[in-house]
């Protein structure tokens, strides 16, 4: 984006990544750090359906719940200054990369798909890794990885770090603009 004088970026982190990539915690600490609010799309959709993302997809399937998703997203984004965890599969909607990409700062938390499965265990609340969680990780990241690419501003490889040590390098990125 051309950055004329004009120009400001608002006041927002967005956490991007895969499920397990450790966004919640490291937003929540992110937004205790700055003193901002903390959102987050998948508590949005909770919040405004009254339903748990599983029960959702059980009741309506998937579709259904990505148009509750980009509308929580574009609800989350409108509260600045704020830190915004965006569900792993928002990035797949067009319309949500654009406004994804107008937000605010965003950085990508990175890991290896052996990182995530050790994290996300049996995919327990994860409609989409039911089954074999560790299949269905590698095959989405394979899909949503050159999407996550285009949208960072800043990449925090987090294999291997803890939630603290990413918060400081996701501020760090924040704080570099
Ligand atoms: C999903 C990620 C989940 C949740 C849903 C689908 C995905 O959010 O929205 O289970 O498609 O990657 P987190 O990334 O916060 O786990």
């Amino acid at each position: 984006m051309s950055g004329g004088p004009a120009e400001r970026r608002p006041a927002r982190l967005l956490l991007i990544g895969m499920m397990g990539a450790g966004k919640t915690t490291v937003g929540r600490l992110a937004a205790d750090r700055l003193g901002w609010p903390y959102l987050d799309s998948d508590l949005e959709v909770e919040a405004a359906t009254g339903r748990t993302v599983a029960e959702i997809f059980a009741e309506e399937g998937e579709s259904a719940f990505r148009a509750a998703e980009a509308e929580a997203l574009a609800s989350a984004l409108s509260v600045e200054p704020a830190v915004v965890s965006v569900a792993g599969g928002a990035v797949l909607e067009p319309a949500n990369r654009t406004r994804i990409a107008q937000a605010g700062t965003v950085v990508w938390l990175r890991a290896e798909v052996a990182t995530l499965a050790c994290r996300v265990g049996d995919g327990a609340g994860r409609p989409l890794l039911a089954g074999d969680p560790a299949a269905a990780l590698a095959r989405l990241d394979a899909v949503r990885r050159p999407l996550y690419a285009e949208l960072a501003d800043a990449v925090v490889d987090v294999d291997g770090l803890d939630p603290e040590q990413v918060a400081k390098a996701a501020l760090a990125a924040l704080e570099g603009r």
